[in-house]
């Protein structure tokens, strides 16, 4: 039998959700891909801390994640440990010893998207004739359980991509819900989304939009093929709302939402912003409620499609991770960035009076 052999990093909230998700699936996975999906190897910061998932006893636990870089038998590094440093390094090592990457780490890829994109391309072109070639992929980044990245990078191939909207922060989505709905104050549902575990670490990257321009940053990319610096992005948080704007909000028919847009405003330009925004009740995203994550792609062809789900969470994210995991398995082909018109055609611009 053919094996795929993983080194997981992280066993936190996502990394027991992949484990879990494997174990349970094991036969299924081996007729899906040819292959038996085994994670030889694990890497923890502290081996003292009690697990909520089971280790599959031939998974070897190490608080040492250099034990896996080192590892020649595995072939797919799985980094789900977070941060920026350290999870650089583990990616961009793995994929400079040959092996391939899947991560959920979306301040990794916000910061270091293109300088991963230039190793693998760099790796693979050094790769011998007949070898294999590395694979690269961070489903579970943007938008935890939907599978924007790979409709991106797939669904939109003939088409053209003219705007991108998106609800992508669970815990100001389920924020304003709260003060929307349940007349929450600010404080109040704040604490709420805090103790479903929603928040970040510091919750100022949620209210403040930073976390839904690291995402938007993201869907730039895979929608118009631009780079742009993060903090280039217009970004307005919710800190400043109160419970009276959704009232002035609903007098007038409508609610606010915390959005990210990216627009093309002429055929050279992208203009783009995170911002609460008034949204009409007849819009599909003022529908969207609590936790939940939604993008809308206006495009030439497709002309509106939403996608809706599990932004964040053990098992919506894991399940991204683990159709990464498939699709390397299976060798299916790495995807590159989509921007029908071609790389370096558009320009991100900080102007919204031209539309
Ligand atoms: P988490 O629960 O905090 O788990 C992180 C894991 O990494 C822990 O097991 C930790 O070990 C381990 N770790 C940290 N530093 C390490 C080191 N130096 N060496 C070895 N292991 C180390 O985080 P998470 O929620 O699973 O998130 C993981 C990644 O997924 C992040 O990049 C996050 O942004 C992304 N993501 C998460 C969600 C979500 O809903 N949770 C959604 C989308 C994307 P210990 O357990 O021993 O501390
Ligand atoms: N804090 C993030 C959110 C977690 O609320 O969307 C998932 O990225």
């Amino acid at each position: 039998q053919a094996t795929e052999t993983l080194g997981i990093v992280g066993g936190g909230t996502v990394g027991g959700g992949i484990v879990e998700i494997l174990e349970k699936n094991r036969d299924l996975f081996t007729k899906m891909t040819g292959k038996e999906i085994n994670v030889a190897r694990l890497a923890v910061r502290d081996l003292g801390k009690a697990r909520d998932f089971d280790t599959p006893a031939t998974t070897v636990v190490s608080d040492n994640f250099e034990d896996i870089l080192a590892d020649g038998s595995i072939d797919t590094v799985v980094e789900v440990m977070g941060g920026t440093s350290l999870a650089k390094d583990v990616v961009i090592k793995s994929l400079k010893s040959g092996k391939n990457v899947v991560t959920a780490n979306k301040a990794l890829i916000a910061d270091c998207l293109v300088e991963i994109e230039n190793t693998v391309n760099e790796v693979n072109a050094n790769r011998a004739e007949g070898e294999k070639p590395v694979e690269f992929r961070y489903e579970a980044a943007v938008c935890g359980g939907i599978p924007i990245i790979s409709s991106l990078q797939g669904d939109f191939v003939g088409d053209e991509i003219t705007m991108c909207t998106g609800i992508i922060n669970g815990c100001t989505n389920y924020m304003l819900t709260e003060m929307d709905k349940n007349g929450l104050s600010y404080d109040e549902s704040l604490q709420g989304a805090s103790e479903l575990g929603y928040a970040e670490a510091d919750p100022t990257l949620d209210v403040g939009g930073f976390d839904a321009r690291s995402k938007l940053k993201i869907l730039m990319r895979l929608a118009f093929g631009i780079d742009v610096e993060e903090d280039e992005i217009s970004c307005k948080g919710i800190p400043e709302l109160t419970k009276e704007d959704f009232e002035y909000a609903a007098m007038l028919g409508g609610t606010i939402k915390l959005t990210g847009v990216a627009k093309k405003i002429s055929d050279s330009d992208v203009a783009a912003f995170v911002s609460p925004t008034y949204l009409d009740n007849s819009d599909t995203l003022a529908s969207i409620s609590g936790a939940t994550n939604a993008v809308e792609i206006q495009s030439k062809n497709l002309v509106r499609s939403t996608y809706t789900g599990q932004g964040a969470g053990r098992y919506p994210t894991a399940n991204s991770c683990i159709n990464d995991i498939i699709k390397v398995a299976r060798g299916d082909i790495n995807p590159l960035p989509f921007n029908s018109k071609g790389p370096g055609t558009l320009k991100f611009v900080n102007d919204f009076k031209s539309k």
